[in-house]
C-alpha cells in the first residue's frame, strides 16, 4: 500500500492579509490551528528577510502554540539559521530569495551554491532540526542535494503548475516527466521527496499519484479558496484531492 501523503499547509498569505491593514487580524497562529484541526500534518511558514508577510513573532508563537510539525521556510542566510537554531521547528527548507520576486519564483542553485550551502546545512543539523532543500527537479541539483547531506528536497512544482493553468500541453507534458524523473532520482540516492508551489485540487490529485512523494507543502491557492469556501473546507478539499490521487498510486502498484 502507498504511504500516507503528509499536507504541509502553508499560512504565510493569512498574514500577507493582516498585514494589508497592519493589524492582528487575521492571526496566522489561529489560521494553523484551525488547518491542524481540519487534517493538516503540519504547518509551512516563510519569514522572508524582508518580513513581509510572517514576522518573527509569528514564527515564536507558531512554534509555542501548534501541536504537529513547524517546517519554517527560509533563506541560507547567517540570520535564518542563527533563527531557526533557537527556535528549533522540526524542519527546515531553504529556498532562494529575491527581495523584487512576488513569491519564491525558481529552485535553489545548491550546484552553484555548494561552498556556502554546506555549513549551514550543517548547523541545522545540529541543532536536530531536518533540512530539505527547494530545487527544481534537476539531476545536478538533486545530486548536490545528497552530497551535501540534506536528507529531503522538496520539488518546485511551479512551472509544471503554470503550464497546466495556461493550457500549455507540452509544457505541462515536459515539465511533468521531469518532476517524475527527479522523483526517482531522489529516491534512488536515498532522499525523502516533498514537493510544493502552485498547486491546487487538479495538480495535487496528480501529483498525489506519485508513491515516493512523502509531502505536498500548500498555501496560496487554500488562502484564495477559503474565501469562497472557508479555510477548514478548503483543508478538507485538498485532503479529499489528495487521497484521491493517492488511492491511484495504490491501484497501481
Ligand atoms: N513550498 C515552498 C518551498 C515554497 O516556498 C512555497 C511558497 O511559499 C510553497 C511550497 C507553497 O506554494 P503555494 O503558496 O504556491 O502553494
Amino acid at each position: 500500500m502507498a504511504s500516507h501523503l503528509r499536507l504541509g499547509v502553508n499560512i504565510d498569505h493569512v498574514a500577507t492579509i493582516r498585514n494589508a491593514r497592519g493589524g492582528r487580524h487575521p492571526d496566522p497562529v489561529r489560521a494553523a490551528m484551525l488547518a491542524i484541526e481540519a487534517g493538516a500534518d503540519g504547518i509551512t511558514a516563510h519569514l522572508r528577510e524582508d518580513r513581509r508577510h510572517i514576522s518573527d513573532d509569528d514564527i515564536a508563537r507558531l512554534k509555542s502554540g501548534i501541536a504537529k510539525p513547524l517546517n519554517l521556510e527560509m533563506a541560507a542566510t547567517a540570520e535564518m539559521v542563527e533563527i531557526a537554531v533557537r527556535t528549533r521547528p522540526h524542519a527546515a527548507c531553504l529556498v532562494p530569495e529575491r527581495r523584487a520576486e512576488r513569491t519564491t519564483e525558481g529552485g535553489l542553485d545548491a550546484a552553484g551554491q555548494r561552498n556556502e550551502l554546506g555549513p549551514r546545512i550543517a548547523a541545522l543539523r545540529a541543532a536536530n532540526i531536518r533540512v530539505s532543500l527547494f530545487i527544481a527537479a534537476d539531476p545536478k541539483q538533486i545530486e548536490t542535494a545528497a552530497a551535501l547531506g540534506s536528507p529531503v528536497i522538496e520539488i518546485h512544482t511551479g512551472a509544471w503548475c503554470h503550464a497546466l493553468f495556461d493550457g500549455d500541453k507540452t509544457a505541462a507534458e515536459s515539465e511533468w516527466r521531469r518532476i517524475c524523473d527527479g522523483v526517482t532520482f531522489a529516491r534512488s540516492l536515498g532522499l525523502e521527496v516533498h514537493a510544493g508551489h502552485g498547486l491546487d485540487f487538479a495538480s495535487a490529485e496528480i501529483i498525489a499519484a506519485l508513491p515516493e512523494i512523502a509531502e505536498l507543502n500548500i498555501g496560496h491557492f487554500l488562502v484564495g479558496e477559503a474565501v469562497f469556501t472557508g479555510f477548514a473546507a478548503s483543508i478538507k478539499m485538498m485532503r479529499a484531492a489528495m487521497d484521491r490521487g493517492r488511492a491511484k498510486a495504490a491501484g497501481s502498484a
